[in-house]
Parts: structure tokens; C-alpha cells; sequence
């Protein structure tokens, strides 16, 4: 999907994603120490803000234009800082080592994209700070709900986990979790996302 599509559909009065944080990003930084935080794919900025409400100096990037519009009023009412930038995640990577945590939340990429935007992320994170990826995982296309139907967009613990370990870190955790949504008719369900958190080791 292009910058365009997102435009697009972030071309709306109201917010398509939530004002209140993920919750897995609440419950995965709860441990740590607020320092330099950078949520790539930020799209609307919740996650950032939220960031920047517990004391992080949180960023967010994007590719985007309309969505980073829309995360730079939300910090405005919400009467926090954050910078939001424009950049595509595939061909950019934020200052080496330079953030204590660096997030990446659904972003919907097939390989060798995903690949290439994980990796870059990566990059950012300084020596023992944390990397946190959660994204739609592709058995929810079997047992779960929402999220892309296309499993070339979905991620796997696995392959993430592999990834992130061979790019310089200890895993943490590395699992699937589970989200109570409601359907359009009204039922709860269950989607499934893959969590992966892992601390860059020391380089030798
Ligand atoms: C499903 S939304 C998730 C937004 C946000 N992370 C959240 O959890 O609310 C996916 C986001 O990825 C962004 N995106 C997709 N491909 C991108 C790329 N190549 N570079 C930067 N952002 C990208 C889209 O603009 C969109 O904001």
C-alpha cells in the first residue's frame, strides 16, 4: 500500500485508530526507564503521545503526510511535544543507536519491505535499549479476527524473532497475545498479534 492510500484514508475528521495507546506498548514499557522513544509507522501518533505523556522524548515517523498532520494536532491538544517526521521506513533509518526504545506497530508491509523496514528501526535502537514489534499475525487469517486478509502483510513470531535476534538482540519475549475486538455485529472476539521485545546486546 502506497503513501497515497494512507493519505487517503487518514483523510478524515475523525481518528481511524485510537487516541488511547496499544496496549501491549503499555504493558510492554512499564518496566522501563523513560529516556529517547521512536514509534516508526506512527500513523495518527496515539502511541507516541502516549510516550511523550510518561516523560519519553518521543518521535514518530511516517510516510504518511496526511497521517503525520493529523499526530501533530493530537500532540497539540494533548498539550505534549513530539516530533513527527516524514520518512518511508524501507529506505530510511533513524540516527544509529540513538533511542532507548524503539516500537513498531502494524506495520503492514510485505517482505522483502517488512524486512528492510525492521532492520532499519533496528538500527536505531542503542545498546541496551529495547526494539518492541507487534503486528497482525498470520494465523489470525485461520483462528482470529480483523487486520489484513492477505497473508503477505502478516507476520509470523518466528520469522520476526530470527530477524531481530540475527540483527543484535536478546530476545525478551517472543509470542503471540491476544486482543478482545468487537465484530461488526456486535460479538467479541479474538485477534492475534505477534509480539516480539528484545534488548540490543553490547557489540564486541
Ligand atoms: C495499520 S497503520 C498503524 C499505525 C500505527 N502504528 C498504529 O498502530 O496506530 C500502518 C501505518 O504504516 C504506515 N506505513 C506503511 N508503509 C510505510 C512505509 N513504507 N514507511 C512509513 N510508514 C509506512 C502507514 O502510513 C500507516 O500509518
Amino acid at each position: 500500500m502506497t503513501d497515497a492510500f494512507w493519505d487517503e484514508r487518514y483523510r478524515t475528521a475523525e481518528l481511524i485508530w485510537s487516541e488511547t495507546p496499544n496496549q501491549f506498548l503499555v504493558s510492554e514499557t512499564a518496566d522501563l526507564t523513560p529516556g529517547r522513544a521512536l514509534d516508526v509507522a506512527c500513523g495518527e501518533g496515539h502511541n507516541a503521545i502516549w510516550l511523550a505523556e510518561q516523560g519519553w522524548t518521543a518521535s514518530g515517523t511516517d510516510f504518511s503526510a496526511v497521517g503525520l498532520e493529523k499526530a501533530r494536532a493530537l500532540a497539540g491538544q494533548r498539550g505534549v511535544v513530539v516530533g513527527f517526521e516524514l520518512h518511508d521506513s524501507t529506505t530510511w533509518a533513524p540516527p544509529a543507536r540513538s533511542f532507548d526504545l524503539v516500537c513498531v506497530f502494524y506495520l503492514q508491509l510485505p517482505e522483502p519491505e517488512r524486512s528492510a523496514a525492521l532492520v532499519n528501526a533496528m538500527a536505531g535502537v542503542a545498546v541496551g535499549g529495547t526494539v518492541l514489534i507487534v503486528a497482525h499475525d498470520v494465523d489470525n487469517l485461520a483462528h482470529g479476527v480483523g487486520g489484513p486478509q492477505s497473508a503477505d502483510v502478516l507476520y509470523s513470531v518466528d520469522e520476526v524473532a530470527d530477524l531481530v535476534r540475527s540483527s543484535g538482540f536478546d530476545l525478551v519475549k517472543a509470542h503471540q497475545v491476544f486482543r478482545e475486538v468487537r465484530t461488526p455485529s456486535g460479538e467479541t472476539a479474538r485477534a492475534i498479534d505477534t509480539l516480539v521485545r528484545a534488548v540490543r546486546r553490547k557489540e564486541a
